[in-house]
């Protein structure tokens, strides 16, 4: 593990950990956030909805704490948020992760589904945001990295919920860098494009094969290497990266 790094906020440096929580630790690029950052010496936590197997192997390998929540559920993300401020304090950094792909043709969804998908891709980067954002505004400084989806930026055969939620957050990310700039806090979105696992192993090979017939370097990303940018755009190196979609594709 490396040495904890020296943070600075406001132009003061402080000699103490960096915080970050992570919501959906325990997907496919939740668990690469959480080793990344403890990599870096940032004191962790994470949530996660059902997976608890996941959340304590994570917990027990490399040291992250787990947070219990459903971020769709007021209750529920408010009793996280108090656990949160009690056990771990406020994050210096979040991370909003979590997200799913309702899998249906348009023309067989219902409202339901329409809901889920704008619930667990879009409802929950506002939960877990408003829940976290009043402690960053009174320590003055923060950043917020968001998830979008190059699926919400291009014509591709995906579903329109996702698609439609992923396009949301750019301007979640751009009117709320906007409002939150004034108490230094960043706000940004990076935007994967496919990846070898998690949400992408619900995509139909024809349209994997379609993806990476135009993507220059011919090949899905690794989670690995979105949590490289992610913990970069997270630290002090990003601090005049503010209100970006940075996207991560391999050149599309
Ligand atoms: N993988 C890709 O190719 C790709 C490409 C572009 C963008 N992305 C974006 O990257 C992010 C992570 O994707 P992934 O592939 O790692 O997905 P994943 O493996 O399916 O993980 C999803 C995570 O979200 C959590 N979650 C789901 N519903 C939740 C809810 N209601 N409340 C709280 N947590 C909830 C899950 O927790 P439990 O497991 O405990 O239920 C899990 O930790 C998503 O925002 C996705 O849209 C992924």
């Amino acid at each position: 593990m490396l040495p904890p790094r020296l943070f600075g906020r406001g132009g003061k440096t402080e000699d103490r950990m960096r915080k970050v929580f992570i919501t959906g630790g325990t997907g496919a690029l939740g668990q690469a956030l959480v080793k990344k950052f403890v990599q870096f010496g940032w004191e962790t936590a994470f949530s996660f909805r059902q997976n608890r197997q996941a959340a304590e192997s994570l917990t027990s390998e490399c040291g992250a704490r787990a947070f219990v929540a459903d971020l769709t559920e007021p209750e529920s993300v408010a009793r996280m948020a108090q656990r949160l401020e009690e056990e771990f304090g406020v994050p210096d950094a979040l991370i909003n992760n979590a997200g799913k792909s309702v899998v249906l043709p348009f023309a067989l969804l219902e409202p339901d589904d329409w809901d889920e998908a704008m619930g667990v891709n879009l409802k929950t980067t506002f939960m877990a945001t408003h829940a976290l954002i009043r402690g960053m505004i009174r320590q003055k400084g923060g950043a917020i990295v968001n998830f979008g989806s190059i699926a919400g930026e291009r014509v591709l055969g995906v579903p329109v919920p996702y698609a439609t939620a992923k396009s949301a957050i750019r301007g979640f990310t751009l009117s709320l860098a906007r409002e939150v700039s004034r108490y230094s806090i960043r706000v940004n979105a990076v935007v994967p494009g496919l990846l070898e696992a998690g949400v992408s192993s619900l995509v139909p090979p024809a349209e994997k094969e379609e993806f990476l017939k135009y993507c220059l370097l011919g090949r899905p990303g690794r989670c690995e290497e979105v949590a490289d940018l992610v913990e970069f755009l997270a630290s002090d190196r990003a601090s005049f990266i503010n209100a970006q979609l940075i996207h991560i594709n391999g050149g599309f």
